[in-house]
């Protein structure tokens, strides 16, 4: 697919069928991730969770904060959409009390995540693959020792962000560049 159509067919998809993408498909997006512009001094972990005990739990754990009446947001159910894959981003946070360059140094970490979640997206899109961008379920786990060893993360890592991946028959239109959403100026 060539770039630019990628970008247009990218589109977070919160609808799955059962077909689940081969491993082939999903090597090719973690080796996405390890092309993301990153700098290589953060502790970073990616973990592949098929396994539906590792997301039922992970499901629950977000029902107890987005599914109370004083939720910080709405969000449909299930939370991971029943993507037959979960791909989640780990890594060690800076202590802004033991570290006093912490936030700058966690800036320049979470910038790092945004490129690695975007890079998988966009190879899962040129794959025919379907995705969606998942903050829920990661926060949801921020107290919760039980959920991140069920999925996967190394001791003293937190999840940072997530992303789901696997086919769709959800008709998605292109998208169309939207100016208002980031006014520009330019300084020549
Ligand atoms: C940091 C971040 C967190 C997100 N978390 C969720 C989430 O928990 N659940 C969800 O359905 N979508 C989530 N999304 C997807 C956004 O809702 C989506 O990217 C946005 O609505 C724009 O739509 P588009 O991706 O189709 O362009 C998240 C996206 C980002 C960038």
């Amino acid at each position: 697919m060539d770039f630019e159509r990628v970008l247009t067919k990218r589109v977070s998809t919160r609808r799955y069928n059962d077909q689940v993408p081969s491993d082939e498909m999903i090597q090719k997006v973690l080796d996405a991730a390890l092309l993301a512009p990153i700098v290589r001094w953060h502790k970073l972990h990616l973990s592949v969770v098929t396994s539906r005990d590792a997301i039922n739990l992970a499901e629950d754990a977000a029902e107890k904060i987005f599914g109370t009446p004083d939720a910080p947001v709405k969000m449909p159910k299930p939370y991971l959409y029943n993507a037959p894959v979960w791909i989640i981003l780990a890594g060690k946070i800076y202590d802004e009390g033991e570290n006093p360059q912490a936030k700058l140094m966690n800036d320049n970490l979470f910038w790092n995540v945004g490129s690695i979640i975007e890079n998988m997206e966009l190879q899962a899109t040129a794959l025919g693959l379907a995705s969606c961008g998942i903050n829920t379920t990661v926060v949801a786990m921020r107290n919760r020792p039980d959920v991140k060893k069920a999925v996967g993360l190394p001791e003293g890592y937190d999840a940072l962000a997530s992303v789901v991946i696997g086919y769709s028959d959800a008709m998605q239109p292109d998208r169309k560049v939207k100016p208002e959403l980031i006014p520009v100026s330019y300084v020549r």
